[in-house]
């Protein structure tokens, strides 16, 4: 597959390091290379799209749907077959441990069936008329045009794909940029792509974003923009779109998800869904919880006891059984991280646990900070990564300013067991977030309910539904009512 593109190959690092025998220091494991394609070659794969796009007349977008499910079908078997392969990879590429990559293939796949059963469903009620005032209607679902698919380093498979299959099973052409860490595990899926959908439905690009899909967007010729990553990536690059009205966006973005813990709530329980809503995947997800209000009545208490879970997590090489951080895959990600807690330091948080500090070969001992405040960067800034900022407050107002005041809106959890008082506070915090989750971490998962945010957080909304309808228009055919024969 790296013959196909001409040119530069970049080695894929990854963030385990292996020990020299000879000199005892760790040494950068490359584990393989990617090509690194220029903007010429991401317009090949532009022109491939628009031709099998053809205006909406090519073979792809007229396809009935129930034979583009067949093509989607064909691609998820010959998918499973990589598991073993594409699991190894998640796990030396970006550092998952072996749990959570086997989960993230199996969550993937799941999608992928549920949304070839959503589509069958969607497709049979599509089939009955609407009728109202003497008038009938049906209504088509019908693709967008040219989709670019952009998913993030932290769920390269799965965040990517929930984008990209139901952008395909609706008929449109796509262009699929692999996220930056990550792109190695897609090769193993390289020959499904090619074997189960014809050519120009699905194109795969490499490469540095400005030059590749930078160019693409200025081209003006990207009718639907899917991207899960951060909001400058995204208005980055669709500011360069020329006639940005006509471009569909399908964003998923930058998150500071707090969690609220008030007297009332179960402390123990509170205590191991913190850690891990905050740690999981060393808290590198979008749907992380980032920051913690603990009531000041019970703070002392929850703080100490989420220091000592901290502590015993395991910090291990992602294969190694029971690992639980793992090393950090963005280079400069452990001085950032330590920045990030040297200025609460210095400001007066304190580190609660034996965290903070690179341990080896990117590998961050997380940290519990405790009592953030308001002047420190950990408050408002996403860490996305393995510390755990934890604000003591007296009046929950304090907490409803935070969130209302926030930029993000992506989710937000209660932890308390009295119902009038988080039901008051559910009613507030409806209409600033996109998921309120109760004495529960945030979480996208299951992946066939409304994945959305509110503010800088999110644009649209994904589930299996709603991806569907996404990446996709409707088109009313309408008649007289005496004209039902012919509509
Ligand atoms: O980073 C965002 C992922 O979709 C997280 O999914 O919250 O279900 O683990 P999850």
């Amino acid at each position: 597959a790296l013959k196909r593109w001409p040119g530069e190959l970049a080695p894929v690092v990854s963030p385990v390091c292996l020990r020299d025998e000879n000199t005892n220091e760790l040494t950068p494991y490359v584990l393989g290379a990617t090509p690194l394609l220029d903007g010429t070659a991401a317009l090949t794969a532009l022109d491939a799209a628009l031709k099998a796009y053809d205006l909406g007349r090519g073979e792809w977008p007229t396809l009935p749907v129930l034979e583009r499910v067949l093509h989607v079908e064909k691609f998820l078997q010959a998918m499973l077959k990589t598991r073993t392969e594409v699991i190894k990879l998640l796990m030396w590429e970006i550092g998952k441990n072996e749990a959570d990559a086997s989960k993230e293939f199996d969550r993937t796949c799941d999608y992928i069936r549920d949304t070839i059963h959503a589509l069958k469903q969607q497709d049979r009620n599509a089939a009955h008329f609407i009728v109202e005032q003497g008038t009938i209607g049906k209504i088509r679902r019908v693709p967008v045009g040219v989709a670019l698919c952009m998913g993030p380093f932290n769920y390269p498979l799965n965040e990517t794909f929930t984008t990209l299959i139901p952008a395909l099973i609706m008929g449109n052409t796509v262009i699929f940029k692999p996220a930056k860490y990550g792109v190695l595990l897609i090769q193993p899926l390289l020959q499904a792509f090619a074997d189960s959908f014809p050519p120009g439905v699905i194109n795969i690009i490499y490469g540095r974003g400005r030059e590749t899909v930078g160019v693409l967007m200025e081209s003006g010729k990207i009718d639907v923009f899917a991207f899960i990553g951060t909001n400058k990536g995204a208005s980055d690059l669709k500011k360069l779109h020329p006639k940005p009205h006509r471009l569909r966006a399908v964003l998923g973005l930058d998150a500071k998800n707090p969690a609220i813990i008030l007297p009332c709530c179960d402390l123990n329980a509170t205590v191991k869904e913190a850690v891990s809503g905050a740690l999981s995947f060393n808290g590198q997800r979008c749907t992380a919880l980032k920051i913690l209000f603990v009531h000041q009545s019970i703070a002392d208490e929850f703080v100490q006891k989420l220091a000592q879970e901290v502590n015993a997590l395991k910090l291990a090489m992602p294969w190694q059984a029971g690992a639980q951080i793992t090393p950090l895959p963005e280079p400069g990600k452990t001085a950032a991280l330590t920045a990030l807690l040297q200025d609460a330091t210095e400001k007066g948080a304190q580190v609660m646990n034996q965290g903070g500090g690179e341990v080896a070969a990117s590998l961050f001992k997380p940290a519990v900070l405790y009592p953030v405040t308001a002047d420190m960067r950990l408050y408002q800034e996403e860490q996305f990564g393995p510390l755990v900022p934890v604000v003591p407050f007296n009046d929950i107002s304090e907490v409803i300013d935070y969130v209302i005041h926030s930029d993000f809106g992506q989710q937000l959890s209660i932890f308390g067991r009295e119902p009038q008082q988080v039901g008051e506070l559910v009613d507030i915090f409806a209409n600033q977030v996109g998921r309120i989750n109760i004495n529960s971490q945030c979480q996208r998962s299951p992946d066939s309910f409304p994945f959305t945010g509110r503010k800088d957080s999110a644009e649209g909304t994904l589930s299996v539904e709603d991806a569907l309808l996404q990446f996709s228009i409707p088109t009313l055919v309408a008649a007289k009512q005496n004209d039902q024969q012919i509509a």
